[in-house]
């Protein structure tokens, strides 16, 4: 398991720019929250805001925090809106928009409408007055429940908490009733410059916790935990068995991979060729290989006994 050296900030003694900089980078990537406000005289607002998460489903509530801006600690337009009219609706951000998106984040003055600047669609809601972004393939009318002020100095946050009271989805992003990462092809915030691309090869699957719970990495025998090559990852999917395996277990195991009817794939063909290495060391290296690639087929039965065969 990799441990690292840190350098430590105190927010008291850093500056705001600095502090923002690492709450960017560290918290990331972030969903974006487009969202679409109108104010009292009508005009429409439009603004990406990435301090932005959903908290609950019962209600269902998304949060969001129009800061303060660094320079002059002056208030958004989004923010006026929000006190105004207490409504809005948060849409998600898809990569075909997102240049349409940065474009809203413009400081335009409040009388200039972004659905207009920003050449996004405007579409009339069913429950709020602030319109939807067409473009957008999630949208969330919400009421807002609560306008927390996180402090009045440059940067400062406001917590902006919203009731969901209706969504709007597209067909087109569903699989089997599931939001499909590969259809709605969203992006995330990270700092500087930086967006992540949140489909394709930046999509990856982690099986849940086995419902009976895992042994957890300490019951692990040494020389697995203590394992130059095996990486944390690695040992999270092995504590994530049920038992370990007995002595005779394993050597069943090592039988029946050796049965001569047996047609075994590639990592138990390297394992049973792993064993016939003469070499101590490398034959367990050999065999912590293997191991490796069952974990990374997520065959964690196979790995956890191929391992074990090493002091069995
Ligand atoms: C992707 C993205 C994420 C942003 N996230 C935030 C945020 O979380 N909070 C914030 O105050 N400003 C954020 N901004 C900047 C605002 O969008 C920008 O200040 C906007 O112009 C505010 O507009 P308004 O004055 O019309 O409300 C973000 C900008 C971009 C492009």
């Amino acid at each position: 398991m990799s441990k690292h050296t840190f350098i430590t900030t105190d927010p008291k003694d850093a500056k705001v720019v600095d502090v923002h900089k690492l709450l960017l980078g560290g918290v990331a990537p972030r969903p974006i929250a487009l969202v679409s406000t109108i104010s009292s005289d009508g005009i429409n607002n439009l603004s990406p805001f990435s301090f932005f998460n959903a908290f609950g489903a019962n209600p269902p509530v998304v949060a969001f925090s129009p800061s303060r801006r660094g320079r002059d600690g002056s208030t958004k337009d989004t923010l006026h809106n929000l006190e105004a009219t207490r409504e809005c609706v948060v849409h998600a951000v898809s990569y075909d928009i997102v240049e349409q998106v940065s474009l809203a984040s413009t400081e335009y003055p409040p009388e200039v409408d972004e659905f207009v600047k920003s050449g996004l669609s405007p579409l009339d809601s069913e429950f709020v007055r602030p319109k939807r972004v067409a473009e957008s393939p999630f949208h969330m009318e919400c009421k807002v429940v609560e306008i927390f002020p996180l402090g009045e100095k440059n940067g400062s946050g406001n917590l902006v908490i919203c009731e969901v009271i209706k969504f709007h989805i597209a067909e087109s992003v569903f699989t089997d009733g599931v939001i499909n990462p590969n259809l709605i092809n969203l992006v995330g915030r990270n700092s500087a410059n930086y967006y992540t691309k949140a489909f394709d090869s930046a999509i990856f699957e982690i099986e849940k916790p086995i419902a009976t719970l895992g042994i957890g990495i300490d019951q692990l025998p040494d020389h697995i935990k203590d394992s130059k090559t095996l990486t944390g990852n690695h040992l999270g999917k092995l504590g994530n068995i049920e038992a370990l395996p007995s002595r005779d277990d394993v050597h069943s195991f090592v039988a029946s991979l050796t049965d001569s009817n047996f047609e075994p794939n590639d990592y138990q063909k390297a394992f049973v060729q792993a064993l016939n290495i003469a070499d101590k060391a490398q034959r367990d290296s050999q065999i912590e290989q293997a191991a490796i690639k069952a974990l990374e087929e997520n065959d964690n039965k196979f790995a956890i006994y191929a391992l074990i065969s090493i002091i069995s």
